[in-house]
């Protein structure tokens, strides 16, 4: 009945989990969501205001469909302040998000007979996108014993002659790693003579804690500036996830290419979406440090609450907002078997909503955000804990011995 590339494209498991919590909320279940890939925070007074201007002064109709100029000029900005690197404003466009940039990035660039390279575990539209335009996603495994490190070995060693192109996520999800600029120049100086594509998801940039040189852009555009692509999102550095606006920066004929599909799919991202993202870039800055404090002391805090049972195994993590930790030593054949049971019976019984790691290509694993208030936090890890301790499915804490 459906059309043959349906047979392998899956539906965001990532959204289904808030549906889930949402469908508890309505019986009137207090359901503590640790599920959500979006920023607690309102969106900043600046971008606020330019959209009521935008509204109050009719610009409410089509425009450019790779984006409003000004919005173009600034976000070149933007990366020429933050990176150091030159794009002129035609090598950008305007994306529905961070996704719509890497969907139009897939469809621009690969095809049938393809491969493309990538990281698990990591966010699933990736590997869909590169489905969808008909090519082949290379998983490459990163582990939990590295950080989620993305080894560049690993990845030098999944090229081959098909491959057309690398995506990259840092700060990723659902780990949280960074990729050094050290990794990231190996992979760059391999792909830059393959001739491969690296294509940067950008999205989590400035959701950084540590102090982990991270001006990936400028290592690719040092080595190859032609086989670039970035992309990247107002919606998690400016808490403007329903906004959706995100973009690709790239070579003219990809931005082009993007440019293409975009007209024939959505064509512009909504005119006065733009505006307060042009409001939000223009505008005092200081509410993106400040949300970036306020994601690191909480996840300073509940890192540390975690460490209650030694079986829940967290890597702090370096960038976004998720923790992912390991909870395989929770499971067992004849209890909860899988992540995604713990989850489900997790939200069923004690009203928290977490992602599992299936749906990242990791079982054994749970996404974390903490994207929410220190009191959310504090009492959903206090469920979880209550859960573990309580639920006749999970084997008991072995009391530690005398010494
Ligand atoms: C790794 C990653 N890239 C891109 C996106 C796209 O976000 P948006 O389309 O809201 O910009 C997300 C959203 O969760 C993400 O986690």
């Amino acid at each position: 009945m459906l059309a043959k590339r349906m047979e392998q494209v899956a539906s965001s498991p990532t959204l289904q989990v808030g549906l889930e919590a949402a469908r508890l909320r309505r019986t009137g279940v207090e359901v503590i969501d640790f599920g959500a890939g979006e920023p607690d925070f309102t969106t900043p007074e600046d971008a606020k205001v330019a959209a009521r201007a935008a509204i109050d002064a009719n610009f409410t109709k089509y425009t450019a469909n790779a984006g409003i100029d000004e919005l173009k000029a600034a976000i070149a900005n933007r990366y020429r302040v933050d990176y150091g690197v030159e794009y002129p404003a035609q090598q950008v466009i305007v994306t529905a998000g961070g996704k719509q940039a890497l969907y139009n990035t897939s469809m621009a660039l690969f095809g049938p007979g393809d491969e493309v390279v990538t990281h698990s575990p990591g966010w699933p539209s990736i590997t869909e996108q590169i489905k969808l335009a008909g090519a082949q996603a290379v998983s490459v495994r990163t582990q939990a014993a590295d950080g989620f490190r993305i080894l560049p070995e690993t990845i030098v060693s999944a090229l081959t002659a098909r491959t057309k192109g690398v995506i990259l996520n840092s700060p990723g999800n659902p780990t949280g790693a960074v990729m050094p600029e050290s990794d990231l120049a190996i992979i760059a100086d391999e792909a830059a003579s393959r001739g491969i594509w690296v294509v940067l998801d950008l999205c989590y940039e400035r959701l950084i804690y540590e102090e982990i040189p991270h001006n990936l852009p400028k290592i690719l555009n040092d080595r190859m500036p032609e086989r670039t692509v970035l992309t990247g999102s107002m919606s998690k550095t400016y808490a403007m996830t329903g906004w959706r606006c995100g973009w690709v920066i790239g070579p003219a004929p990809v931005v082009a290419a993007c440019g293409a599909i975009q007209s024939h799919t959505t064509s512009n991202v909504c005119s006065i979406s733009q505006r307060a993202a042009l409001g939000a870039l223009g505008g005092a800055q200081d509410c993106v440090q400040e949300m970036l404090e306020e994601y690191r002391s909480r996840r300073d805090q509940a890192a540390e609450w975690f460490t209650a049972d030694a079986r829940i195994r967290l890597v702090k993590p370096n960038g976004a907002f998720y923790f992912f930790p390991d909870i395989s030593g929770l499971l067992s054949p004849g209890g909860i078997s899988t992540s995604a049971e713990f989850a489900q019976e997790l939200l069923q019984q004690a009203h928290v909503a977490v992602t599992p790691g299936e749906a990242f290509g990791a079982p054994g694993f749970l996404r974390i955000s903490y994207a929410t208030s220190l009191e959310q936090l504090r009492e959903g890890i206090r469920r979880l804990l209550e859960f573990i301790n309580t639920s006749d499915r999970i084997p008991r804490l072995k009391p530690r011995p005398a010494l």
